[in-house]
């Protein structure tokens, strides 16, 4: 059995420029309960200056109707993050630091160092509270800023946040750059130090590598993936990421490897539809990425996030 993390509702939204209505984010999420996706990140409490597109997450959580058997997680960055979190009703929290200091400065304001001193208290409280607490590793093969990262600076992180109680280490390809062998030469030193039943796997599909690097990571026992459906996603610090692997291609293809999953492509899709007034059609591929510094969102050296980086 492998375990989906549908994330559009959070990593997809948080990357949009037309803004969706809450209501269209709570019909999308109500949608999405009835898919038999087994979890579902719902959206982020962290700043509303860094991530306006998610400001109405408390709102959001408030309204939902929740499915039996469903975890409503929610993205967290500090302990206020962790406050309105609680207030809100978060079944899991989800806190994010990355392997890269230069993309960690710019996406939650600190160093690595920083992010695990800020997560202390955060954990201590939401294991006080007994919620399960996800940490992404962002940047976990390569930066759009520093390149390449080794498996040597994931390994010692991903120490540090065993050793703090985290419950679940989300490995993230957040510029979708990975290929199955850097998957291969990272999880090689990954596994000996983290239980394959402690990870999951987050891969964005910019170069097409998503599909591949899931069935790369099950052959090495794991069996939580996060994809959006549609492929919706991206991060808006980290210029050239493009949306998550879809939801729909994951289930295809691991259902093809022989694998049991729980949800339903037809129902993603309809609960994809709901999107389709706000957000644009999803699109296919550009042929001839424009430059970022032309780039109509192009703001203080970050550009919308689907371009390539020719910065
Ligand atoms: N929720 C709401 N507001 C928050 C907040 C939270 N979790 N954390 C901080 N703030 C507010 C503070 O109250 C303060 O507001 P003020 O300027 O009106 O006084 C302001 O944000 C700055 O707070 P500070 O603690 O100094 O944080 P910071 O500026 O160092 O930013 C983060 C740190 C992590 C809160 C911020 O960078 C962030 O939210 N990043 C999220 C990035 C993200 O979601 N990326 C996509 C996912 S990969
Ligand atoms: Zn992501």
């Amino acid at each position: 059995m492998i375990k989906i993390v549908e994330v559009g509702p959070r990593d997809g939204l948080q990357n949009e420029f037309s803004m969706v209505p809450t209501s269209a984010k709570i019909d999308f999420v109500n949608a999405l309960s009835r898919t038999g996706v087994n979890e579902i990140e719902v959206s982020a409490f962290v700043s509303p200056k860094k991530i306006p597109q998610l400001q109405d997450a408390a709102i959001v959580f408030e309204k939902i109707h929740r499915v039996k058997g469903v975890v409503y997680s929610a993205l967290v960055p500090n302990e206020k993050g962790l406050e309105r979190a609680f207030q809100a009703g978060v079944d899991k929290v989800s806190l994010f630091t990355a392997a890269s200091e230069t993309f960690n400065q710019k996406n939650i304001n600190t160093s690595i160092k920083g992010s695990l001193a800020r997560f202390r208290p955060v954990v201590t409280q939401a294991g006080k509270r007994g919620r399960p607490i996800r940490a992404y590793i962002s940047t976990a093969f390569w930066c759009a800023f520093e390149g390449k990262i080794s498996a040597q600076k994931v390994v010692n992180l991903a120490s540090s946040l065993m050793d703090m109680g985290i419950d679940e280490l989300s490995i993230s390809d957040t510029i979708g750059k990975a290929t199955p062998d850097d998957v291969e030469q990272l999880m090689d030193s990954l596994l000996p130090i983290v239980p394959p039943d402690r990870i999951a796997v987050h891969y964005h599909d910019t170069y097409a590598n998503g599909i591949a690097n899931v069935l790369k990571s099950l052959s090495y026992g794991i069996r939580t993936v996060d994809a959006s459906v549609g492929g919706l996603g991206g991060c808006p610090f980290a210029p050239g990421a493009t949306g998550n692997v879809s939801t729909e291609d994951v289930i295809r293809a691991l259902r093809n490897a022989g694998e049991t999953l729980t949800a339903n492509i037809d129902r993603l899709l309809q609960a994809r539809e709901l999107l389709n007034p706000y957000l644009p059609a999803p699109s296919l591929p550009e042929t001839d990425p424009p430059d970022c510094s032309t780039c109509e969102f192009f703001n203080n050296g970050l550009c919308c996030g689907r371009h390539e980086l020719t910065l």
